[in-house]
């Protein structure tokens, strides 16, 4: 099934949501809930905010794979196949005939801490941020759509400060100032959650339309709307929408703010003056708590499984991927089957080179269960001599909020930990109907 809105996904998740009555404060507490329940797995929706009646917040919307297959409308097991052919079509977005998301219209806002939650998320964070807000606007070179999750510091007013680290909107923004004059965007907050995640699919800096990805991965056309006070389309079915303009040749001190790495980032960066804010009747605020399942959760698809699809068309044998957690992408386990070592390496350089963020793979056979760690652990432990099975490669370019890395260049690493050719390994197992009978009864035991 595909979901044309958030309300429409949470809606539908049932046991899948935890509805938070108690009142909490913005700043903190709602991303302390969060971060605290982000094990279970599931949605959870405030029903009331801390002096804001009426005001709703809904988070850890992709806490887990399962509300990621629930978001795609499939089964877990088909979550990354699924995601692997959808992401490949094209389904453009239509004109909407309806626009919820401009409902009620504030141009000229004097104060948007006075219309928004805005959440404030970890202890050292300059201010509040938006953590989720899907950034819209056109290249002022070619009128190409694009879009990507970029955080903005509330600066008070109507300001906000934005990281404009990664193509296209960097692009757009030096391809505005070029010829001194603003980058018209929106911010969407709160949209469908196969959008979200759309937005931050990598296309690199001439990639298609991500509308059109969004239109396939949710199997419906993204409707679009005239932007009120800019000439940006906005998704019609959004709770939430900032209109305005990035400010050419502005720049201003950024954060700290506690990010994807588990580290506060504090970067000089654009400034955005906004000019009309828009929204449904009981708009519900959405939340995304960096360092948290939900960024995993993002990260392994619009990241990880497009690498998977890659290698796999490189390297033969190549089984699975998978971005480890609270990695913030710098980190991968990819499993293998009849891979011979020479392959192995292969693969390593191939992936530490075509993904930029990825600083550290490690190849395992595909016995070995990736999403777990005390296997990787385990492989790496008894299947891996360091110096005979690590690749190290310097120079080359990472990722800004890496704290470890010299202005975003730095090194990588890779690790083969598949048996070496020729090498007899007899991992231990328990007889499979015995293993079937102790489920069996386990089950019993815990109902
Ligand atoms: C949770 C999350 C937060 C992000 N925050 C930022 C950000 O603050 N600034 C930025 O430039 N990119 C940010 N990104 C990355 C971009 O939104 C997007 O992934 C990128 O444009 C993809 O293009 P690429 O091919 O260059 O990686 C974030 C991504 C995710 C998943």
């Amino acid at each position: 099934m595909a979901y044309s809105d958030l309300r429409s996904f949470l809606d539908d998740l049932a046991d899948d949501l935890i509805r938070v009555r108690e009142p909490l404060d913005p700043r903190f507490e709602i991303a302390a809930l969060l971060a605290e329940v982000q094990k279970s797995g599931k949605a959870v929706l405030f029903e009331g905010v801390k002096g804001r009646p009426g005001q709703r917040v809904a988070g850890n919307l992709l806490a887990s794979r399962r509300l990621a297959a629930r978001a795609l409308g499939v089964s877990e097991d088909n979550l990354i196949a699924t995601y692997t052919a959808r992401s490949a079509q094209r389904v453009p977005p239509v004109l909407a005939k309806e626009a919820p998301a401009q409902t009620v219209v504030h141009r000229d806002p004097a104060d948007i801490a006075a219309l928004l939650p805005l959440l404030t998320h970890y202890e050292k964070d300059a201010a509040p941020f938006l953590t989720c807000g899907m950034v819209l606007a056109r290249d002022p070179a070619t009128g190409q759509r694009g879009m990507g999750i970029h955080r903005m510091m509330f600066k008070g007013g109507r300001r906000f400060g934005i990281l404009l680290a990664n193509p296209p909107l960097s692009q757009f923004l030096a391809n505005a100032e070029a010829s001194g004059k603003p980058l018209e965007i929106a911010i969407a907050l709160g949209v469908d959650p196969a959008m979200l995640i759309a937005s931050v699919v990598k296309t690199g800096p001439l990639g298609p339309d991500k509308m059109e990805i969004a239109g396939s991965l949710r199997g419906a056309p993204v409707e679009l709307a005239r932007g009120v006070t800019v000439d940006v389309e906005v998704p019609a079915r959004a709770e939430v929408v900032l209109e305005g303009r990035v400010l050419p040749g502005v720049r201003e001190p950024e954060g700290p703010f506690g990010e994807n790495t588990g580290y506060y980032f504090m970067n000089t960066s654009p400034v955005i003056e906004i000019s009309a804010v828009t929204h449904r009747e009981n708009f519900i605020f959405p939340a995304l708590v960096p360092w948290t399942a939900d960024v995993d959760t993002l990260l392994s698809l619009a990241g990880g499984a497009e690498l998977f699809g890659q290698l796999r068309g490189l390297v033969r044998g190549v089984v699975d991927l998978d971005i480890v957690p609270g990695t913030c992408s710098f980190g991968a386990v990819i499993a293998v089957n009849n891979c011979p070592s020479h392959e192995v390496r292969r693969l390593i350089y191939l992936a530490l080179t075509l993904d930029r963020r990825l600083k550290s793979v490690t190849v395992v056979n595909d016995d070995v269960n990736i999403r777990d760690p005390r296997e990787v652990a385990w492989a790496l432990a008894t299947r891996f001599q360091p110096e005979r099975d690590t690749v190290i490669l310097s120079g080359l370019e990472g990722y800004v909020i890496d704290p470890s890395s010299a202005g975003g260049i730095g090194s990588k690493m890779g690790f083969d930990a598949t048996r070496g050719a020729g090498a007899d390994f007899d991992r231990i197992l328990i007889p499979a109907a015995a293993a079937a009978r102790a489920r069996e009864v386990a089950a019993a035991i815990s109902t």
